[in-house]
């Protein structure tokens, strides 16, 4: 892949400052990390192949860093973001630049904390517009809205992580829904805590949904309105029309709606989509307004209809949509090909307070892991200990192959006896240039559930998924336009393939976006060698890299 020339390119600088300010929503004032004040935080605004320099200045106690989601960071892995996997926190009153070029890269992205369930409060919208003169491939816009589904704790999300850590349980459900940081009237106290959109009849909008949400899965739809999806995953796709979406944490879609109802004020709702047999969740909507010019203001806004909460063949249906705009690139030879199971564990108890520390399913401590390995975070990151040659913080042995067969969707359940996971840092090292396919197995061990799992570094090819486990002769692929992607909801008691070409070297994180599972161990991370001359060797590390 050549990069362009860097001659057209901008430079744009952003000043970052991690704070704790004071916010009052749902008749609850506290204390939240944001940045520059501001919640949702600020938009960077770029171009394809600009250069952006951010300079984080970490003002709270709390360690904090920065990840640019669905940026693929060629040759600028220590900018990554992501805790101990590249670079160490910024810790209290420190400050780190972060300085990357987005090549050949435009759509919708967002940025968030890498630490903890910061993220929960520290995000916002990544806006790259394509270059000058570059047309979008569909009908312009007469307006563009960025839309940021997010989940609101009442309470310090950093102390909830901390509680639910030591209780080996599961996290409280959030206290309410979010599109652009407000609940909606459907919540106590929230409502002149409502977004809104004002359109003109007989326009047509772009929005730029991105679901920020820490633990859950999430519909969107506005009332009386088709929604066009044109882009997921900050890359265009084929038109294709709906009557809602469906996004799990990571994901980004961009969605043409046209303002083509009698004129009224509809309502636009965020709810659960959650497909984990009894699991917990938020069931009131997150309410938004999309309202015509000439309205009555206290007119009623017609409800939005959303899918039952565990409508899996809505998401399918979502999925099969999608499909890449143009012709694609999408590696047919493979050199690595891995099997990897992911899901949720339950370990056995071994405090001596379990009443305390063991609150998980059957009195067990809850965990997820993927091929059955539950990733423990280093204490130096992962790119330094690999850049610097320092042994003993991870192993390069994790298995390409889960370590026993089973009827992964159906079993085993003999909660926690055989559902135990192995802790470790097992990453993976992958050649420069290899052409990877990873099949991503569900299972039921525990429960099955609809993961999004987020791969730094890439985006992927979705070529294929299905229910059930997964079936070499009887799995069909899409090589032809399937999508390309940097998160993928794997479905519920299913499979999916991805395929991606491994070059970009750097240390790269695989995970499922949603918290409670990532901190539980649902991860590995692989490591790319370098290839050969320059281009396609990772530079040193910027001298400001924080220290652990
Ligand atoms: Cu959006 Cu590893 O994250």
């Amino acid at each position: 892949m050549a990069q362009l020339p860097r001659g057209s390119s901008t430079s744009r600088f952003y000043d970052f400052k991690v704070q704790t300010t004071r916010i009052t929503k749902l008749c609850n004032t506290k204390n939240m990390v944001t940045i520059n004040g501001i919640f949702p935080g600020p938009v960077i605004h770029a171009q394809e192949d600009d250069r952006i320099v951010v300079k984080v200045t970490n003002k709270t106690p709390y360690n904090t860093t920065i990840h640019w989601h669905g940026v693929r960071q060629r040759r600028s892995c220590w900018f990554d973001g992501p805790s101990y996997i590249t670079q160490c926190p910024i810790q209290a009153g420190q400050t780190f630049t972060y300085d990357f070029t987005l090549v050949n890269q435009k759509g919708t992205f967002f940025w968030h904390a890498h630490v903890s369930w910061l993220r929960a409060t520290v995000y916002g919208a990544f806006v790259v517009y394509p270059k000058t003169g570059v047309p979008y491939p569909f009908t312009y816009p007469h307006e563009e809205h960025i839309i940021i589904l997010g989940e609101y704790w009442k309470q310090d999300v950093v102390q909830i992580e901390r509680t639910t850590a030591a209780s080996g349980g599961s996290p409280p459900v959030a206290d309410a829904y979010t599109i652009n940081g407000n609940p909606g009237p459907n919540y106590n106290c929230s409502n002149n805590d409502v977004y809104k959109i004002d359109v003109v009849p007989g326009k047509t909008y772009l929005l730029r949904l991105i679901s920020a949400g820490l633990n859950s899965e999430n519909f969107f739809a506005i009332a009386n309105h088709k929604l066009t999806i044109v882009e997921a995953d900050a890359e265009y796709t084929k038109p294709f029309t709906t009557d809602r979406v469906m996004l799990g944490p990571g994901q980004a879609i961009n969605v043409l709606v046209t303002a083509d109802q009698a004129i009224g004020k509809y309502s636009m709702a965020m709810g659960p989509y959650s497909s984990a047999k009894g699991a917990a969740f938020q069931d009131t909507l997150a309410i938004a307004h999309f309202k015509y010019l000439g309205a009555v203001t206290n007119s009623v806004s017609l409800p939005a209809q959303l899918p039952s909460v565990s409508d899996n063949l809505v998401v399918k249906t979502i999925m099969d949509g999608l499909r890449s705009l143009n012709p694609v690139n999408v590696p047919t030879e493979i050199d690595t090909n891995f099997f990897i199971t992911i899901g949720l564990n339950v370990q056995k108890c071994h405090s001596k307070t379990p009443n305390q520390n063991c609150q998980g399913i059957n009195h067990g401590v809850m965990a997820a892991s993927m091929n059955n390995i539950s990733f423990i975070m280093p204490k130096i990151s992962l790119l330094e200990a690999y850049y610097k040659k320092i042994n003993g913080s991870f192993t390069e042995d994790f298995p390409g192959v889960p370590l026993k067969f089973y009827d992964f969707v159906n079993g085993p359940n003999n909660i926690p006896n055989d559902t135990q996971s192995l802790n470790g840092t097992r990453v993976k090292i992958l050649e420069y240039g290899s052409r990877v396919q990873l099949i991503l197995q569900d299972t039921g061990t525990v429960t099955t559930e609809n993961h999004p799992i987020h791969l730094h570094g890439f985006s992927f090819y979705v070529v294929g998924y299905g229910t059930g486990n997964y079936n070499p002769q009887a799995a069909r692929f899409n090589l032809v336009d399937p999508p390309y992607m940097n998160t993928i909801g794997v479905p519920v008691g299913g499979w999916t393939a991805i395929r991606f070409v491994a070059d970009n070297p750097g240390v790269w994180f695989m995970h499922c976006h949603l918290d409670i599972h990532q901190s539980w161990g649902l991860g590995t991370a692989f490591i790319v060698k370098n290839g050969k001359g320059e281009v396609e060797t990772l530079p040193p590390p910027p001298a400001d890299l924080p220290r652990c």
